[in-house]
């Protein structure tokens, strides 16, 4: 009988079968959680006096060996065993004998898994929070390069009012640190010890779940033993801030892509994250961004996809559940690649100043600086707005901008205009008065920098 469940059955599955059932192929993954669950399990096993000194002292010892020759990448799994908690088991018998059999004492494969997936994901969250720490340093840094790069500022994709270029990058500063805050939230529910609640109701041994609790790092154990077996919400949680991650970067990648295109023509990437075309010479493609921004869709996608699987399960454990793991792992790799890319592509990129410069001062974005000034003079902003319409459709009609357009046709459009309308309409100008705060007026955005560089431990 080579199944490790195989007393009650008659007949043995045909091996298609087993294939299909079977999850060895991606939950490899969770070898060194499963490992070190066991041993966790195996002290408590011990010091509750449910197995013998000598018994824990052997299994330890296979469990130890398991672990190197893991770690040496000399394990080799058999689909025949369809999961790794069975494929382990089956080469702790092929290393200590048949005590191996001891090990699933007071203990079932779905606490054993909800407990390697709760570790999984500890680790992968804290090595994402560090990631996205790394990216965000990155972009204060080229925030603090570029406080007083101006660029046109956007709504509707229509020039709005000019902008600092850093005031822009803060932005995603700020995005990115509500993900690191979720994710950092999440752990409070991730790290929590499913071990013990054994395959739905608990356990007939005198177990100490406090004490397998402490050994693998968990703050807390599931009081409910059914709920710890059948949680999936931390996946959903993960995959759901995944997601979010995803959504920022992908709206960052849009504009990487707008911005590196010859029409714009306000960055340059680095060789090392462009690449050219097979047929047409002269070309330089964004692929990265647009990677990320495809890639933002699989992410969705295994949202979704558990939500979906989950809905309406009965309790306890239901083998639908098997299907959680792939669109997790996938999601943990794309965030981490997508991260990493960005975190080099915006740090090697170029900001041509020179076009920039062009964009900002060849433009109407600063209509709404007139208008101000009007109203800053008394009069009602609408009627301003209404003046200052006006002589942009009179600009426009003449093939100008407000700073070439005569004094007298400001003074025939309000008396309320000075000769100080030529300073004001600098986008220089326009940029600096925007100092209330959180505005993209340079003081304010220099002092953005310095909350961000304390709060993140930049030096
Ligand atoms: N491979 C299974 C999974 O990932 C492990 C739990 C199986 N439990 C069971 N009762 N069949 O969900």
């Amino acid at each position: 009988m080579t199944k490790l469940w195989g007393g009650r059955f008659t007949k043995e599955a045909e091996a298609w079968v087993d294939e299909f059932g079977a999850s060895i192929g991606f939950d490899q993954k969770l070898v060194t959680q499963d490992i070190r669950g066991s041993m966790a399990h195996v002290a408590m096993l011990r010091s509750c006096n449910i197995i013998s000194e000598e018994e824990g002292e052997k299994l330890h010892e296979g469990l130890a060996a398991l672990e190197k020759k893991a770690s040496n990448g000399e394990l080799s799994f058999d689909v025949k065993y369809e999961d790794i908690h069975m494929n382990i088991e089956k080469l702790l018998t092929d290393e200590i004998g048949e005590i191996a059999g001891k090990l699933h004492t007071a203990r079932s494969r779905n606490d054993q898994v909800a407990t390697d997936m709760h570790l999984f994901m500890r680790e992968e969250t804290e090595t994402i929070i560090a990631m996205i720490r790394d990216f965000q340093h990155v972009l204060v840094s080229q925030a603090e390069e570029h406080t007083e790069t101006m660029i046109p500022g956007y709504t509707h994709l229509q020039r709005a009012q000019p902008i600092s270029m850093g005031h822009h990058l803060l932005a995603y500063v700020a995005m990115l640190d509500r993900d690191a805050d979720r994710l950092q939230d999440s752990l409070k529910r991730v790290n929590i010890s499913p071990l013990g609640a054994g395959a739905l109701a608990g356990t007939t041994f005198p177990i100490d779940r406090w004490q397998t609790a402490e050994t693998l790092g968990f703050d807390a154990i599931y009081e409910n033993s059914l709920d710890a077996v059948s949680d999936r919400d931390y996946l959903l949680e993960f995959l759901s801030v995944a997601s979010t991650i995803m959504m920022h970067l992908s709206r960052l990648s849009e504009e990487i892509i707008l911005w590196s295109s010859e029409e714009f023509s306000f960055i340059e990437l680095d060789d090392a994250f462009a690449t050219g075309s097979s047929i047409m010479p002269q070309k330089k493609n964004p692929d990265m961004g647009e990677l990320v921004r495809g890639k933002t869709g699989r992410v969705y996608g295994s949202l979704v996809s558990l939500l979906t699987t989950l809905k309406s399960l009965p309790l306890a454990y239901n083998k639908d559940m098997q299907e959680d793991k792939e669109g997790v792992f996938d999601s943990v790799i794309t965030v981490k690649g997508s991260l990493k890319i960005f975190t080099g592509m915006i740090d090697s990129m170029v900001v041509h100043e020179e076009t920039t410069a062009k964009a900002v001062s060849s433009d109407f974005s600063n209509a709404t600086e007139l208008a101000d000034y009007l109203a800053a003079k008394g009069m009602p902003f609408r009627e301003a707005h209404e003046v200052v319409g006006k002589l942009v459709l009179h600009c426009i009609e003449n093939d100008i901008v407000l700073a070439e357009c005569p004094f007298s046709v400001f003074r025939e459009a309000s008396e309320l205009f000075e000769e100080d309308i030529y300073e004001t309409l600098a986008p220089y100008q326009v940029v600096s008065r925007r100092n209330s705060e959180g505005g993209t007026g340079f003081k304010q955005v220099r002092e953005a920098i310095r909350k961000w560089k304390e709060r993140l431990a930049i030096s």
